[in-house]
């Protein structure tokens, strides 16, 4: 069953991590000028339990400081810079709430597909507290313009099964870099819209029997246009690229 969800052909991986910093609010304005209709970002927890905008486990590579997000309290990580690491442009970027990042796609009328980071042992507190989160945004935008449609995904089954627990309505993911041999019994176990895979592990054959069991079909990350588009004629609903601009251009025709 799909009935909420419409994925389109092209989602800004990261924001527009080719383009602007990965996972920061000038990647998702990027991404929004860029053309893109949605984009994906990842989500951590801070040592004090709030949800943040990080890819990965540790500072080092986007901001440039020691340490790992799970053991830095939200007022340290919100103080570095994740910008300048990128170009010297970006400096004064920060690492966005998740809440500040889901009031940012829907001013920019963004659908975003959140996707909770594995955190062991913190499944549960990530899950409630990227839930409140989101509650919070979507409560301060009332009376504006509909929220854009929001997908949750993560490789954590456990996120995922809590997700469904706590707020079924939301549409769900389920993310892997290889395609699992039970794909299509935990999909349905836990109520998954769609599949998220690496692009080396999808065949034409793969692809057929994961669209003639009624989900919806994402690959990540395709930044070539040329393969982008080979995937769209295996019948890929959904490609990731952190150049959303190019392969929207390979869609038009213009490429
Ligand atoms: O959600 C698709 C893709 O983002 C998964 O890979 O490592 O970029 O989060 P990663
Ligand atoms: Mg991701």
């Amino acid at each position: 069953m799909r009935p909420l969800l419409r994925l389109p052909p092209v989602i800004g991986h990261r924001g527009a991590a080719g383009r602007a910093p990965e996972n920061t609010l000038a990647g998702l304005h990027r991404a929004a000028r860029l053309g893109a209709s949605w984009v994906e970002f990842d989500v951590r927890l801070s040592a004090d339990g709030a949800p943040v905008v990080m890819h990965d486990p540790t500072l080092k590579r986007t901001t440039g400081a020691p340490g790992r997000v799970s053991t830095t309290p939200m007022e340290t990580l919100a103080s570095l810079d994740a910008g300048a690491w990128f170009d010297p442009c970006f400096a004064g970027e920060t690492i966005p709430s998740l809440e500040a990042a889901i009031a940012c796609v829907r001013d920019l009328g963004l659908g975003a597909n959140v996707e909770l980071k594995p955190a062991p042992g913190r499944a549960a507190a990530l899950v409630e507290n990227s839930l409140r989160a989101i509650a919070r945004a979507v409560r301060a935008g009332r009376g504006r313009p509909p929220p854009p449609p929001l997908l949750l995904s993560s490789t954590s089954r456990t996120i995922l099964d809590a997700v469904r627990r706590l707020a079924p309505e939301l549409p769900r993911g389920l993310v892997a870099h290889h395609v699992p041999r039970d794909w299509r019994s935990a999909a349905v176990r836990l109520g998954c819209a769609s599949l998220h895979v690496s692009a080396p592990s999808l065949t034409p054959a793969r692809v057929r029997e994961i669209k003639s069991a009624g989900l919806w079909l994402a690959v990540f990350t395709v930044n070539d246009p040329r393969r982008a588009g080979i995937f769209w004629e295996w019948g890929v609903d959904s490609i990731f690229s952190d150049f959303p601009d190019l392969l929207l251009a390979a869609r038009r025709g213009c490429g």
